[in-house]
């Protein structure tokens, strides 16, 4: 609908310009915004405002030349202007109808894709083998996951990658460490952390160890077949405990996903010899740097991205310029989504650059850091256990799963028990992935059990449970959708405004889609199922007045179940028939 107006705003200015009302070689960004208040219309535009200053009139009177000039719409029922010059235009409830109509007939619910559909690259999750994956790692997987959804569901074509750290000079501790005390049996390895700390508090207090760490990294870059059968080892474990957590959190993704840094060191030699090639590296203390024109630190000095060490060894930023021309070249990728720490934007910035100007990716591919914010604890410092350590992951879910037992069960005292851990297992995983979601993805976030638990507010109890209400109304009737008959009519102001919303889905997945920001779609589906809540107290349904407002009636919440359902397995959530 949006689109519609924009285009509909689009002609009226073609012509006023035409008519000599607007002057030549205007061609502003039109804004259409949804209204709060249903008073004003569904939609608002204040393009009269924005032109006002270039036409030389009072905003207005160009508003009212505009609502002239506008050419009649099916889906528009009437415009009025507003205020200092907005135009409010008032959806027609027949053709709004008509569209969920169509939307409930059809299986991806009237959403079709704003744009051609491209080749997306999603880079996420990428921990670092071996070391313990953290908190930070836990968001790059939750949001690169909700995303990639979006975009498939879009319909376009999404290749996850799965940029794990395996290469890393943590792996020369753990063959240092090795050395001293072999440890046999795979179950002594299990566990890996506790290995990788002993490893790391070896290599902080000794010299000669970080010494022997350093050439063990130089041997197993070298090939060293002892090396390497240790390396894969470490990395097959290490791989095995991530994938345990992506099937735990319901996250799609593989051990074919993963691509890890070392799947590009063929390529790192080329990469400088292709810089070296083109002009671009400059020597500096022997080390290989890239200077780029804007790139400056704080002192005004040009700033390196350094592609290679004095030693000869590469560096991250080798790696990320390789992957780019995989991706580019073998993967044929149209636009890249990279979602990593919002600490890294820097490091992005320079590769990106870098990258188009040596020519690694054709001018046309996207390459778009999907930075994210710092997950810190409930005080809002960084994240740590009580006693100072780094909170495991797999612990956080435990507990929230332990949680959620205890809150579902005083709720609901006579669930069986079997139901019961069912049930809390999918709101506890649920809590932590919605809270991490549900953020402004660059906004640092507060981890906190009781908000993220809570059966109020912007969370995913609250709308597990909506959607549970609905359920439960199929459930009471017997019926299926199919067997409804009827059709939606809209005609209370709570019909109208869930009406108006539930036409809004397909606008809705477009951003996070555009933006790669899932917090959207959270947004959308709380104000949907408070809108749901409303209609559900205002408009009786299974005690309507009549047959047809009670098919009409069935017929919204129908849609509404299913526009639920879907958005929360964009996200990762799957939903609860009763709770
Ligand atoms: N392993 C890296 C880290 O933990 C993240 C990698 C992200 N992806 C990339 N292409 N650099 O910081």
């Amino acid at each position: 609908m949006k689109d519609t107006i924009r285009h509909l705003i689009q002609q009226a200015l073609t012509r006023l310009t035409a008519e000599g009302v607007l002057p030549e070689g205007l061609s502003p960004a039109i804004q259409v915004e949804n209204t709060k208040d249903k008073s004003n219309g569904d939609f608002a535009s204040n393009i009269a405002m924005m032109l006002a200053k270039p036409a030389a009139m009072k905003p207005r009177d160009l508003a009212e030349k505009l609502v002239a000039a506008l050419p009649a719409d099916d889906g528009i029922a009437k415009v009025e202007i507003a205020g200092p010059g907005f135009l409010n235009f008032f959806q027609n409830s027949d053709a709004l109808a008509q569209r969920l109509e169509a939307a409930l007939a059809d299986a991806s619910l009237g959403v079709r894709k704003s744009g051609p559909a491209q080749r997306v690259v999603v880079d996420l999750s990428a921990p670092n083998l071996a070391k313990e994956m953290h908190v930070g790692h836990l968001r790059s997987t939750i949001i690169g996951d909700g995303v990639a959804r979006v975009l498939e569901f879009l319909g376009d074509e999404v290749i996850r990658q799965n940029h794990v750290g395996d290469w890393g000079t943590q792996f020369g501790m753990l063959l240092a460490y090795m050395q001293e005390q072999p440890v046999g049996s795979d179950a002594e390895l299990a566990d890996l952390e506790s290995f990788y700390r002993a490893a790391k508090k070896r290599f902080d207090d000794s010299a000669e160890f970080a010494e022997r760490a350093r050439q063990l990294v130089v041997q197993l870059q070298a090939g060293d077949a002892e090396c390497m059968r240790l390396w894969h080892r470490f990395n097959d474990i290490s791989l095995s405990h991530c994938q345990a957590l992506y099937d735990r959190l319901g996250v799609k993704l593989s051990m074919a996903d993963v691509k890890g840094e070392s799947a590009y060191n063929d390529d790192l030699a080329q990469v400088i010899a292709d810089l070296a090639a083109k002009g671009l590296l400059t020597e500096d203390n022997g080390a290989q740097c890239v200077f780029m024109d804007e790139f400056k630190n704080a002192e005004g000095n040009p700033l390196p991205l350094i592609v290679q060490k004095a030693g000869g060894g590469y560096l991250y930023a080798t790696t990320d310029l390789a992957a780019t021309r995989y991706r580019a070249n073998v993967l044929k990728a149209e636009r890249v989504l990279y979602f990593v720490d919002q600490r890294q934007a820097l490091h992005f910035q320079m590769v990106f650059a870098c990258a188009r100007l040596a020519g690694f990716v054709p001018p046309s591919m996207a390459l778009e850091h999907m930075g994210f914010g710092t997950m810190n604890g409930p005080d809002g410092k960084p994240f740590k256990t009580r006693d100072g350590g780094t909170v495991k992951l797999v612990e956080l879910l435990d507990e929230a799963e332990q949680r959620a037992y205890a809150l579902v069960k005083e709720k609901n005292p006579e669930l069986d028990e079997d139901e019961l851990r069912e049930i809390a297992r999918v709101v506890g995983i649920a809590s932590v992935k919605y809270a991490d979601l549900s953020k402004h993805r660059t906004s640092d976030y507060r981890f906190n059990f009781e908000l993220m638990l809570s059966f109020e507010g912007n969370t995913a109890p609250y709308l597990l449970y909506a959607y549970t209400r609905v359920a439960s109304l199929f459930r009471k009737l017997g019926k299926e959708v199919g067997e409804i008959g009827g059709q939606i009519r809209i005609e209370a102001p709570q019909e109208q405004a869930l009406a108006g919303k539930l036409a809004q889905f397909a606008d809705t997945l477009n951003n996070v889609a555009g933006k790669g920001e899932p917090h959207l779609l959270c947004a959308y589906l709380y104000d949907l199922a408070g809108l749901f809540s409303s209609f559900y107290e205002n408009c009786p349904i299974l005690a309507a007045e009549d047959q047809a407002t009670q098919q009409s009636r069935l017929r919204l919440a129908a849609l509404t179940g299913r526009t639920l359902k879907q958005g929360l397995e964009l996200l990762g959530l799957p939903t609860l028939e009763r709770m």
